[in-house]
């Protein structure tokens, strides 16, 4: 069997103080399945404070060369990913601004036909709504949004004390959603 060589980035898609994306994110990790060709970084826009995007150009017309460090060292690191799963919570029925911050950083030339896909929470929609505004987005930055999801409703009563979780039909729903993820290298090798 192939070295797993994907590199898969998970972005925690919220910053603010008592985020719940945080625990999400553990959760996620911690539930991971065995897969042939992905392995799974961490990445957390918290780690990535980037300022609103104040380019001189917009990204189809300056290609990705930016003039500020740390967008330019932002796109070079998703860049160099193999796909994505975006973690996301549901602001006013739609994506968090500082990760929509940090997709307009996104260069469609540099992440063409890379996978991605999405765990979301939120009240009772699980996020759901969030989820369908991504894919609008992914999809103007030429990557390709995956079926399989994952949206956990209720969030502030989905997490037991040791970061376990309420529902574990979750658990196989984050299974489908890697296993799906992690067959779409399967012809690319
Ligand atoms: C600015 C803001 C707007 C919100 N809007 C929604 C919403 O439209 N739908 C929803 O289900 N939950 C909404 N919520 C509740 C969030 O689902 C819940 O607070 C969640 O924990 C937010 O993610 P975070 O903790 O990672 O920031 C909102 C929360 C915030 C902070």
């Amino acid at each position: 069997m192939p070295k797993a060589n994907k590199n898969i980035l998970v972005i925690v898609g919220t910053v603010r103080q008592n985020r719940a994306s945080e625990g999400v994110a553990k959760w996620l990790m911690q539930n991971l399945p065995k897969t042939k060709h992905t392995t799974f970084e961490l990445v957390d826009l918290r780690d990535w404070q980037l300022p609103f995007f104040d380019e001189p150009m917009p990204p189809l017309a300056s290609q990705g060369s930016y003039a500020g460090e740390l967008g330019k060292k932002w796109l070079e690191k998703v860049a160099a990913a193999d796909g994505f799963i975006i973690i996301t919570g549901e602001y006013n029925h739609s994506v968090p601004g500082v990760l929509k911050n940090a997709l307009d950083y996104w260069y469609s030339g540099l992440m063409k036909g890379k996978p991605v896909s999405f765990v979301s929470y939120g009240a009772a929609s699980g996020g759901m709504r969030a989820v369908e505004h991504l894919r609008q987005i992914v999809s103007e930055l030429r990557l390709i949004g995956l079926h399989d999801e994952v949206n956990i409703p209720a969030i502030w009563a989905a997490f037991k004390e040791d970061g376990s979780i309420v529902d574990d039909s979750k658990i196989g729903q984050l299974h489908n959603l890697v296993t799906e993820l992690d067959a779409w290298f399967d012809k690319r090798e």
